[in-house]
């Protein structure tokens, strides 16, 4: 059986890429929020891979929370409706608050998460994402902390799946054609 990396056709992001990029935007992070108790929220589950880089980045005390989210269908997910199935398990009231995404693309996701947490009143809100794919905006999203811009192209690893595989890969690629065959990429 061939590996998992064999799927890939370019690497786009490398792992010494990634760590460098992590490292500073954990030093960013470090400096701007000095003297408070962030709290950081992934969104599960591709933002895992990021987020537990990141937070060994950080020389601040912090707290983490997850939430998960499920859209209804790509057709549904378009129009921004999408679903909280776990919430986070603290109250996050007075708190600063910073979104771990591994990757943004419409920004519906993000759209409907932020104005979900800011009804709960947080000090602040800000948002860290590894991957912007701006081409594909569709909400106006201020990513206080990116780490690259994406083409439009369809990635996997280091968080990003496809058909949940290819998670665990150390880089961001493309996969080869053979690996999703008749697929649609715009549906998974
Ligand atoms: C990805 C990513 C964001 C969302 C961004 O999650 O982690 O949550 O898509 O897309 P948007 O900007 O178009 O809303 P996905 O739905 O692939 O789930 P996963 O994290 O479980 O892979």
């Amino acid at each position: 059986m061939e590996s998992l990396s064999g799927d890939i056709e370019e690497v786009l992001f490398s792992q010494e890429q990634i760590a460098q990029v992590v490292g500073e935007l954990g030093a960013r992070i470090t400096d701007d929020y000095a003297g408070k108790n962030p709290l950081l929220i992934s969104v599960l589950r591709g933002g895992v891979v990021f987020m537990s880089d990141l937070v060994r980045r950080i020389d601040l005390p912090i707290a983490l929370d997850f939430m998960a989210i499920a859209s209804y269908g790509p057709e549904t997910r378009d129009m921004g409706v999408v679903q909280v199935i776990k919430d986070l398990d603290d109250a996050i009231t007075d708190k600063d608050v910073i979104i771990v995404e591994d990757v943004i693309d419409t920004g519906l996701t993000l759209n409907y998460l932020m104005t979900n947490l800011k009804a709960r009143r947080p000090r602040s809100l800000s948002v860290c994402a590894l991957l912007d794919r701006t081409v594909r905006r569709i909400a106006d999203i201020e990513v206080k902390y990116k780490g690259f811009d994406l083409p439009d192209v369809f990635v996997v690893g280091y968080g990003l799946d496809f058909k949940e595989q290819y998670r665990n890969l150390p880089f961001v690629g493309i996969l080869k054609e053979s690996a999703y065959g008749d697929d649609d990429l715009d549906s998974v």
